[in-house]
């Protein structure tokens, strides 16, 4: 069940994060390689920087675009130093995955992003998207998944962005961690992205969400957590944690 076709493009428009960046990916469970080209792990606090939509020089075509299908599964693996070792300190918060045509405005055009997955508090077991990153770290290295929907055929980014709570109870205080990857869409399907989301522009400093208690409150129920960016795409196949339906689950590499 291997796609070599699938080993000759590869590449990280940027990666992202107190301590955690994108690694590398897997597409269908094969590792594709290190594609830290930009490796930036510190993170952005204010959602109207440019820098949010793919983190620092994001808007720079990175030389590799990986190819992918329709229903395949793509999976970004975080870390902070050093492979299978995600940020164990305080950071809590949700995951939430985005896609946007490669346009040549670059990633900061109105409106290009769609929102795919989103992941934030699961009031059964208490653990955040984050929680899951972490204290399964040495079995599931970091990562998440995001089926691939049936776009148009095309070049399009990925981004994925961590955003951490712990210091979100004042203005700017969420930590961003985006970070994008370049995707060359060999299926042709009819599901064009609707858009609709805006890096800057979507993200408003202060907004529920991004203030974490709330403004003009000392706790809050993590079960009532609002999301940022807004509703998933309907026509979006979804996404997962490693570590988060299977605990076992563990990548061979
Ligand atoms: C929440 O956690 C419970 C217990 O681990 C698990 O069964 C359930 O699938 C989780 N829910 C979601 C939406 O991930
Ligand atoms: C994708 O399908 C559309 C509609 O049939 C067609 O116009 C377009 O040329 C196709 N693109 C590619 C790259 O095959
Ligand atoms: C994971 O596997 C180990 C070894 O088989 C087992 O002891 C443990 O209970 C499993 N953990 C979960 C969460 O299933």
């Amino acid at each position: 069940m291997k796609f070599h076709s699938l080993l000759n493009a590869l590449a990280l428009a940027t990666a992202a994060s107190a301590h955690i960046s994108i690694y590398g990916v897997w597409i269908n469970d094969e590792w594709q390689g290190d594609g830290r080209n930009l490796y930036m792990n510190a993170p952005l606090r204010n959602p109207d920087w440019s820098y949010i939509a793919c983190h620092t020089l994001g808007n720079r075509e990175q030389p590799k675009w990986l190819e992918v299908k329709a229903g395949d599964k793509l999976a970004p693996e975080w870390f902070w130093t050093k492979r299978g070792d995600m940020y164990t300190g305080n950071h809590v918060g949700p995951l939430l995955v985005y896609m946007a045509p490669a346009v040549s405005t670059g990633v900061n055009t109105p409106d290009i992003w769609t929102k795919l997955y989103h992941y934030g508090y699961n009031a059964t077991n208490g653990l955040w998207a984050d929680d899951y990153f972490q204290k399964f770290a040495q079995d599931n290295r970091g990562h998440h998944f995001i089926t691939i929907p049936d776009v148009p055929a095309g070049d399009y980014l990925i981004r994925s962005e961590i955003i951490t709570l712990q210091e979100a109870s004042h203005l700017n205080g969420a930590q961003h961690y985006p970070s994008c990857v370049q995707v060359r869409v060999t299926s042709n399907g009819s599901k064009v992205l609707p858009g609709g989301v805006s890096f800057p522009g979507t993200y408003i400093p202060g907004q529920p969400g991004l203030m974490w208690p709330p403004e003009g409150t000392e706790t809050a129920d993590p079960a009532n957590y609002p999301l940022p960016g807004g509703d998933v795409w309907e026509g979006s196949p979804g996404g997962g944690i490693y570590g988060l339906d299977d605990l076992n689950d563990s990548r061979s590499v």
